[in-house]
């Protein structure tokens, strides 16, 4: 383990350490409130300090395949200690202003900005797009800024600005000194474990799964975490102090996909942006949830792991994942087992998962031929918005009857359960529009949903049933 108590990046083309034994820093301390403590990178501005509004996004690179891959991130959800050995760059590394970069050219010649307070943030954004190997066309624009929100000059000139910007790259000054950013990146040690400690908390960051499944073996009260986007709540917004943590986000043999004949596997650290643009075309239904999950910052970071670890009854990942009859590989630092995600979650919040254990893999098989499944989230946005009721369905039909169903439904309980007595109901019966609206009021049977302030009662029942209807609608009659 490494007992030095510091950690290295790059940032303004040098390693930058920070020593913990020496500075104002904690180890849950964000990566926005270290850059907005320096007097060179006020630019990243605080928002909302939840990943909402955008306003501190920076972009990071990391070593991929001998190159470096830049992304777009909310500084106010990332630990610094998550930051070891990667590139952070802010819009002071881009251009000032007698020199802007074509990014920030064109947000200024578009008119794409007035107060300028979100303007940093889009800019990380764009440039993350900019970067990108493919031309985006307007759909890729105004996903990969969903997660920046503008209170003054409207999205019309910041998305033209996006689309002229992304239609005429050129080599810029991040790609000219990507070689020695890369030998820096490549100069930082990522064999031992790296421990981060102060008087109250103990941070540990392990880059192999063998050191991950050991320190969860010793430390079974530590949270885990992997891409922190629901863990760092607890710190920016509850001001708990968490005293011991395990951050799995550097473990890479738990960050990989890999697709065989029957189905994909993905390592539990895999980002759900990457998992989104494997499944297009091959997990539809998971694609088109992927595509409503947070914004594109949120899904750079959030892991699949997380979220069926999570267990939220929002979570909206398992849902689909259900219908998909997915398998979770878990193991600890003796034995590796599989569990249905089906019979994965046992309470609120609660999973079958031991303290002593990681998930380290998810099996999602492709469906059979015969096989429709389909996702749905209702929330108050279409974009970077939490549901407020979700459904997935999977159907078997045999000559216009029903041969088999499974709906699966978030928001509606405790936790994502299946509607038993809908399928029951439905099963052997002919897939028509009547016995649809019949099964409709079976819902009632299976979920007593509650008021909150996001919905009450009422209207979740009138939205879960009209969700099965839609369904109907669209799977053919
Ligand atoms: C702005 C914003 C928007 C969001 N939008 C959505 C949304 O649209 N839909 C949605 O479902 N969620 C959303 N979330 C919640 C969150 O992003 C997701 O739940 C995400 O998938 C969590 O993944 P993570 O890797 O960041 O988890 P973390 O925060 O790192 O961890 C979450 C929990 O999972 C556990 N865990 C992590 N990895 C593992 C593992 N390998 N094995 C066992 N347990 C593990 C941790 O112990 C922890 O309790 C949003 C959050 C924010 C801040
Ligand atoms: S401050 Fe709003 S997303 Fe980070
Ligand atoms: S320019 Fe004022 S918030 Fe966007």
């Amino acid at each position: 383990m490494n007992l030095e108590n510091k950690i290295s990046f790059v940032l303004d083309g040098k390693i930058q350490v920070i020593d913990f034994n020496y500075s104002e820093y904690t180890p849950t301390t964000t990566l926005l409130h270290y850059l907005r403590s320096l007097p060179t990178h006020k630019s990243v501005k605080e928002g909302c300090g939840e990943g909402d509004c955008g306003a501190c996004t920076v972009v990071i690179g990391e070593n991929n395949l001998g190159g470096i891959q830049y992304r777009a991130f909310d500084s106010c959800l990332i630990f610094l200690p998550s930051i070891y050995g990667k590139q952070v760059i802010t819009t002071e590394n881009l251009g000032s202003a007698d020199n802007l970069h074509p990014v920030q050219k064109a947000l200024y010649e578009f008119d794409g900005s007035q107060c300028g307070f979100c303007t940093p943030g889009f800019v990380m954004s764009i440039y993350a797009l900019y970067k990108q190997d493919n031309i985006p066309d307007k759909t890729e624009v105004t996903d990969a800024i969903a997660g920046n929100l503008c209170r003054c000059t409207g999205y019309r000139p910041i998305i033209d600005a996006a689309e002229y910007v992304c239609n005429n790259k050129n080599e810029d000054i991040i790609d000219k000194s990507e070689k020695e950013t890369l030998a820096l990146l490549n100069s930082v040690d990522k064999s031992e474990t790296i421990l981060i400690s102060s008087s109250e908390q103990k941070y540990y960051l392990p880059f192999y799964k063998e050191d991950a499944l050991k320190l969860r073996n010793e430390n079974p009260q530590a949270v885990l975490v992997s891409g922190e986007t629901d863990v760092a709540l607890r710190v920016t917004k509850k001001n708990e102090l968490i005293p011991n943590i395990i951050d799995i986000s550097q473990v890479k043999d738990l960050k990989f996909e890999k697709e065989t004949s029957d189905g994909f596997i993905f390592g539990a650290n895999y980002s759900l942006e990457d998992i989104r643009q494997t499944c297009e075309g091959k997990l539809d239904a998971l694609y088109d949830m992927l595509c409503v999950f947070g914004s594109r910052q949120i899904r750079n970071r959030a892991c699949l792991g997380g979220n069926l670890g999570s267990a939220s009854p929002i979570g909206d990942a398992i849902p689909v994942l259900m219908a998909y009859d997915a398998e979770l590989t878990i193991e600890n630092i003796n034995a590796k087992r599989t569990v249905k995600l089906r019979d994965f979650i046992t309470g609120y919040r609660q999973t079958k998962c031991n303290a002593d254990e990681l998930i380290t893999e998810i099996y999602i098989p492709f469906p059979t031929k015969d096989k429709i499944i389909k996702s749905y989230k209702i929330s108050k946005r279409k974009d970077l918005d939490i549901a407020t009721v979700s459904a997935c369905f999977s159907l078997i039909l045999e000559a216009g009857k029903v041969k088999n169903i499974y709906a699966f439904y978030g928001g509606m309980a405790a936790w994502t359960k299946r509607a038993l007595s809908t399928e029951k109901y439905l099963i052997g019966k002919e897939w028509n529009r009547n016995n649809v609206e019949l099964a409709m009021k079976e819902l009632a049977n299976d979920f007593k949903p509650i008021s909150d302030a996001r919905s009450g009662e009422k209207a979740r029942q009138i939205m879960a049933a009209n969700l099965l209807l839609k369904f109907w609608s669209e799977s053919g009659e």
